[in-house]
């Protein structure tokens, strides 16, 4: 591993990145097969300016990576699984012509997590969204940590608690404070996670350039964070890290 301090850059993923990008995989998700080369190709060849690595050093090694779709939001249920909206991790269903960034991963090395880095990757992403003029970022977040709450809450009780501030998710938590909103709760989003039982929070970021009013009446108060919640009006504004 580089030293710690260099700087952590986000660039775009390329081949030379794949074997880094395999090894991160293991370490965060030890249980789970990596991306495989195929997969990290055609995500490039759909879409090469969606996929991500951030890096560190002048032998660029990995630390973090985010891989994302455009889709066409119309096109599914609100119910659908990861698979679903990613065509099996290939990224084959990418539709330049939707208005939606489909955040399909992202993930930081746990030795490197709570310096930012996850920050960098999902600023990307939201400069690419202002960039390609999209509406909205949207993906589902694994709730990790509900296994732990899961006796004594349902996952939309525990999704209004880590909303409120109650409760801290190691991914919802963050995503939040990313400026994320919740607006659904969906079952079976992942197979095989026990972490999260398979429940997983839909999220939207909107671009503030883009978005309109009915774009924020349309978010579900129960999940907004207590303080947007009585203030409808000043939501759109406050959603938009990074805008100000
Ligand atoms: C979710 C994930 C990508 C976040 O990456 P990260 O690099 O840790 O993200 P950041 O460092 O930007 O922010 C994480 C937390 O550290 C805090 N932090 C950031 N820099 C910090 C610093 N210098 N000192 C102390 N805390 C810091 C942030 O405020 C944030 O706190 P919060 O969780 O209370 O909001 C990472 O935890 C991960 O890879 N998890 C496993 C994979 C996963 O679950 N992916 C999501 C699938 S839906």
């Amino acid at each position: 591993m580089s030293p710690a301090g260099d700087e952590v850059r986000v660039v775009n993923t390329e081949q030379r990145h794949y074997a880094q990008i395999a090894v991160l995989c293991r370490t965060t998700y030890p249980e789970t097969a990596p991306w495989a080369p195929e997969q990290l190709d055609s995500h490039r060849h759909v879409f090469p300016e969606g996929q991500f690595v951030a890096v560190q050093g002048a032998d660029e090694h990995v630390v973090g990576m985010c891989a994302s779709l455009v889709v066409n939001w119309e096109d599914y249920k609100m119910l659908d699984s990861w698979e679903t909206f990613t065509a099996d991790g290939m990224f084959t269903c990418h539709d330049r012509k939707g208005r939606t960034l489909y955040g399909a991963e992202v993930m930081v090395d746990p030795r490197v997590q709570h310096q930012g880095v996850g920050d960098k990757l999902y600023a990307a992403r939201r400069e690419l969204t202002e960039r390609l003029k999209l509406l909205r970022i949207r993906a589902g977040a694994r709730l990790r940590d509900y296994h732990r709450y899961a006796a004594t809450h349902g996952p939309a009780e525990y999704v209004v608690d880590v909303a409120n501030g109650t409760l801290h998710d190691p991914t919802l938590s963050f995503q939040m404070r990313e400026g994320f909103h919740v607006i659904a709760v969906v079952p079976h989003y992942l197979t095989d996670d026990p972490e999260s039982m398979g429940y997983a929070a839909v999220i939207e970021w909107l671009n503030p350039e883009m978005v309109r009013p009915e774009h924020v009446k349309e978010r579900p108060t129960a999940f907004l964070r207590r303080e947007l919640r009585t203030e409808s009006g000043k939501t759109q504004t406050s959603a938009a890290k990074g805008s100000s």
